[in-house]
């Protein structure tokens, strides 16, 4: 049975989980997660323009942006949870960063921003849980700047001979164990984490599905250890409208 990704599910079983969500996070990764996200913002580094953070969570990603600008850029992080929301403002304030970072709850399916909004636009381990993830990816492109960039930071799974086996022994039956026993949540989350892993594409599948929403330039980059997480990046192409926005204007203005 294929999993239900609903957007009524999916936004309540991280509500259930998004207290614990970061500790386990760093737990389960052993602390691996939050340089895979240092290594997206190095790889697709703040110019002058605005960011957009898609699927912000609790902020890690949106915050390493805030950080990582020469000059302060303006951040914007949205998510449609508002618990993962509530802490992501938090740490916004232990930050110092609440001048920069604007979290803004809405839908990955519907950016509330206009046409070419934003300098770069990314996701980190979002888009394999939205319910439309091509839909997620043309929405991702649409609100970008023409020659602007997008990341997508997400699980991928090592198939090496040896390594394969060992990851998935700790995916399937360690991880979910552990995040069982702290997360305590009624929808299993940590059981639907590697399912969910399992039926996403990942590297030439995802760097295709990239493509097939109009991104250029994608290519992919898969990180320490094992190629346990990869990168994805791609540019909205110089030009004019994409074929998504010319289609929405087109339903917009109701011809
Ligand atoms: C695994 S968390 C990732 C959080 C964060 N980006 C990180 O790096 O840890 C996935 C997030 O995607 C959000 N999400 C899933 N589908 C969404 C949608 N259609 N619109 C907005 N947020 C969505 C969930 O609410 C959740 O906070």
């Amino acid at each position: 049975m294929s999993l239900d990704k609903s957007a009524p599910k999916i936004k309540s079983m991280f509500g259930a989980i998004a207290r614990r969500y970061d500790f386990l996070n760093h737990l389960l990764s052993l602390n691996i997660d939050k340089r895979w996200r240092k290594r997206t913002v190095q790889k697709v580094p703040p110019g002058d323009g605005p960011v957009l953070d898609v699927c912000t969570g609790t902020g890690d990603l949106a915050l390493a942006y805030c950080r990582a600008g020469k000059k302060k850029i303006k951040v914007v992080g949205i998510d449609f949870c508002p618990e993962m929301l509530a802490i992501a403002q938090k740490k916004a304030q232990r930050a110092g960063a609440e001048a920069w970072l604007s979290l803004v709850e809405g839908d990955a399916l519907h950016l509330p921003f206009d046409d070419g909004t934003f300098e770069i636009v990314c996701i980190g381990f979002g888009l394999r849980n939205v319910s439309d993830p091509a839909g997620a990816l043309k929405e991702m492109l649409r609100v970008c700047r023409p020659g602007g960039r997008m990341a997508v930071l997400e699980f991928s799974q090592p198939r090496g001979r040896l390594t394969g086996p060992a990851y998935r022994f700790y995916f399937r039956r360690v991880l979910p164990r552990i995040g069982r026993l702290f997360s305590r949540d009624r929808f299993d989350a940590y059981n639907y984490l590697p399912r969910s892993v399992q039926e996403f594409p990942d590297g030439p599948g995802l760097a295709a599905m990239m493509r097939d929403a109009g991104m250029a330039d994608v290519e992919f980059f898969p990180l320490f250890p094992l190629g346990a997480a990869t990168l994805y990046v791609g540019r909205r192409p110089p030009g004019n409208t994409t074929q998504w926005s010319a289609e929405r204007e087109k339903a917009l203005a109701g011809t």
